[in-house]
């Protein structure tokens, strides 16, 4: 017998998907934040979450803060990392979304293979995708964490814009430029491309 034959009474013993969906009283889905560093992807991610708790919708946020230093700690920026690194965070959006918790993933993801690839493992029916689409010179400008000055003085190797390529979505769900805009506005328009996939009533 087959390890998976062992295994299988227990998955008949767990609640599905439906059951935690329906005690949530929402849908699960992950919402994909891609852009350039400093682009505003994590404060877009953090308004949201706030705005989605007032309506009684409970979600999660997973970015570089949490997850290259826990589950990706050791993870650099190099083509082989940036893949492995989100094919991590892809699985952990599927389990997150798959237990109806609304997922706001918010990292760089700079190609469109990488981004792909985390949609094919989440799956296309439970994956929107938000480009924020703030132009190299604002991010540039914004500096928030000072990396691109590191990056323009060669103290930092495959950054993502500067000695890295960034690729634009093809078809995101919304593509968003933050330059100028109040953060509660890119929320009211991502709301409006994911509310319906979240909605009680799409449950099943
Ligand atoms: S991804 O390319 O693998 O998706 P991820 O979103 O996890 O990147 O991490 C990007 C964050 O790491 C950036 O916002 C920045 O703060 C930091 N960082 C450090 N080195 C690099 C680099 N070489 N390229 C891009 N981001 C970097």
């Amino acid at each position: 017998m087959k390890t998976v034959d062992n295994i299988h009474p227990i998955f008949e013993r767990m609640e599905s998907r439906e059951d935690k969906q329906r005690q949530l009283h929402q849908r699960g889905i992950t919402v994909w934040f891609t852009g350039l560093s400093g682009s505003g992807k994590s404060t877009i991610a953090i308004a949201l979450e706030r705005r989605l708790s007032q309506m009684g919708i409970f979600s999660r946020i997973l970015d570089g803060d949490n997850i290259r230093t826990g589950i990706n700690r050791g993870l650099g920026f190099s083509e082989e990392d940036r893949k492995e690194n989100i094919r991590r965070i892809a699985e952990v959006c599927k389990l997150f979304t798959e237990t109806g918790i609304v997922t706001l993933a918010a990292f760089v993801s700079p190609t469109n293979e990488l981004r792909n690839m985390a949609r094919e493992i989440i799956s296309a029916d439970d994956f929107a995708e938000i480009y924020v689409a703030t132009p190299l010179e604002e991010c540039e400008r914004r500096d928030v964490k000072g990396l691109y000055a590191k990056a323009r003085r060669g103290e930092i190797k495959d950054f993502t814009g500067i000695s890295s390529p960034f690729e634009a979505p093809i078809a995101p769900t919304l593509s968003i430029d933050s330059t100028g805009r109040d953060v509660e506005e890119c929320v009211d328009e991502v709301l409006k491309v994911i509310l319906d996939k979240i909605k009680v009533d799409s449950t099943n």
